[in-house]
């Protein structure tokens, strides 16, 4: 039967935490020294010495040699110069499987030729930005209103950390009240009040370099699954300028890194409902990964404002947006309208022709071939096949997914918990994290050696592209890889 949702059948949850912890109360298991050096000296060296070359010669006027963060592999970054369907090929010609899928944009398929046709068909009419308005952003707009049942307007913006910050703006203005409360170990895009408890739950400040901590006097997190911690934060804060805004992935933080319980969104709702919050979902990852309404449609939880990127512009630049009912959606109204309060709101490239036609297209063709289905069906087909391969060679690794959003855990370097009632342990918590992920760079440089692409060793999206022979021929990599970790013999 069709769902229209990517998931078919949701995580054990408690399973999975337990086996996670499990994980992380074990010694590191990656590649073999050996092996890794075996790696480096006769795939990277040899087989990518033209991507070698070339990124020596960009570290001398770019810094670090590369630019999107999810380009950082190592022993160093690959150059790839075509992507289709579900395949990548980089500079020296070697082919791989992507499972990055650009950060998760691409549920079609990288650079799918009936959204490619009808974008160069409005390059060739009116380019890619004019600053002002073109039909394609009526088109888009109408499409997300009738896909997504809590949208009654939307506004697209440049990116999914403009439409976070546009987001608390608007919560802001319409409740009156200050704080933002964010779950644990999110990522909200890098602007300076989202800034906080990034990766793993607790750390607060830590990794907010650059940013004063003033800057957090209204932003407050709380535990992921935790909604006595949510409450207890609602609570404080009615008595330090209330609470604008609960904001989340529907999905659990770093797109379901921790999953969430299956009623834990209706529970944040009843919260946000009583303390007079507005709940945000973000849903950057999600809409239109988990289905054609979003996460929110698959769980049944009606957020106020939905925070949209990456599918929303289909793999294409300038991909962010911001959805809700039309009370609120008047904050970030253009033009000049009097009597009324706004968010200041901008974008030289936002809602430009091209993002919004790719979109548009993009939506359309992913309801036509129910391509949040078939992407679920591979994200399925890989995590059963990786359950399998860890049991084979009796590893410690935990492989779960939430449809096209699959994890593969080596290290379990984002689950590990931070006490700040037991101080004296953070800086120990923080420096096995460190260890932990350099293995997982390393998990990530042998699947790239077999052929694997994978965002930061350890997540893998599928797309509509992903037939069962690709997922078969990805489980006998996978297959190789493990067989190079240390105790498989
Ligand atoms: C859940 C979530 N929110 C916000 C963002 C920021 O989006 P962007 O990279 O478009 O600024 C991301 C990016 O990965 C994300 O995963």
């Amino acid at each position: 039967m069709s769902t229209g949702f990517a998931i078919n059948q949701y995580p054990d949850v408690d399973q999975v935490y337990k086996d996670l912890r499990s994980l992380i109360s074990q010694p590191i298991r990656s590649i073999r020294k050996a092996e890794m050096d075996k790696i480096i000296s006769e795939y990277y060296d040899k087989k990518c010495a033209r991507s070698k070359k070339m990124i020596a010669e960009a570290s001398e006027y770019i810094p670090g040699g590369v630019q999107h963060n999810l380009a950082f592999n190592h022993p160093f970054p690959l150059v790839f110069t075509k992507a289709s369907g579900a395949h990548l090929f980089d500079l020296d010609g070697n082919k791989y499987i992507d499972f990055l899928q650009a950060g998760g944009p691409t549920v079609l398929g990288s650079n799918p030729p009936v959204v490619r046709k009808k974008v160069l068909e409005l390059l060739n009419s009116s380019g890619p930005v004019t600053g002002l308005f073109h039909e394609y952003e009526l088109k888009l707009a109408e499409k997300i209103v009738q896909l997504v049942p809590s949208v009654e307007m939307f506004r697209m913006l440049g990116s999914g950390t403009e439409a976070c910050m546009a987001s608390i703006r608007v919560a802001r203005l319409a409740t009156k009240k200050k704080n933002i409360v964010k779950m644990g170990g999110a990522y909200h895009g890098w602007s300076d009040q989202l800034a906080y408890g990034l990766r793993l739950p607790g750390t607060r400040h830590f990794e907010a370099n650059g940013v004063p901590k003033s800057v957090f006097k209204y932003t407050q997190e709380f535990y992921p699954n935790d909604l006595n911690a949510l409450e207890s934060v609602l609570k404080r804060n009615r008595w330090r300028g209330g609470t604008a805004a609960v904001l989340m992935e529907p999905i659990g933080p770093e797109s379901g890194t921790r999953p969430l319980d299956k009623n834990f969104n209706a529970g944040v709702r009843e919260l946000c409902d009583r303390f007079g919050a507005l709940l945000i979902f973000d849903e950057v990852v999600t809409a239109f990964r988990v289905g054609l309404s979003g996460a929110q449609g698959y769980y049944g939880v009606t957020p106020d404002l939905t925070v949209f990127g990456k599918v929303v512009a289909g793999g294409y630049p300038s991909a962010g947006g911001l959805g809700g009912k039309k009370e609120y959606m008047k904050y970030v109204s253009a033009g000049i309208q009097t009597g009324m309060k706004k968010a200041l709101i901008g974008g030289t490239m936002a809602a430009n022709p091209l993002s919004s036609a790719a979109g548009y297209y993009t939506l359309c063709e992913m309801e036509k071939t129910k391509a949040c289905e078939k992407a679920g069906k591979a994200g399925d087909r890989l995590t059963l096949g990786l359950q399998k391969l860890i049991k084979k060679y009796n590893l410690p690794f935990v492989a779960f997914n939430q449809g096209s959003i699959c994890h593969l855990e080596t290290v379990g370097t984002m689950l590990l918990e931070i006490n700040f009632s037991k101080f004296w342990t953070i800086k120990k918590t923080i420096a096995e994290a460190h260890k932990r992920k350099h293995a997982m760079e390393e998990m990530g440089a042998a699947y790239m050696a077999e052929g694997l692409v994978t965002l930061a060793g350890s997540r893998l999206y599928t797309s509509a592209a992903d037939t069962d022979a690709i997922i078969d021929d990805a489980l006998k990599r996978f297959d190789r890889v493990f067989q190079k970790v240390e105790g498989v013999i």
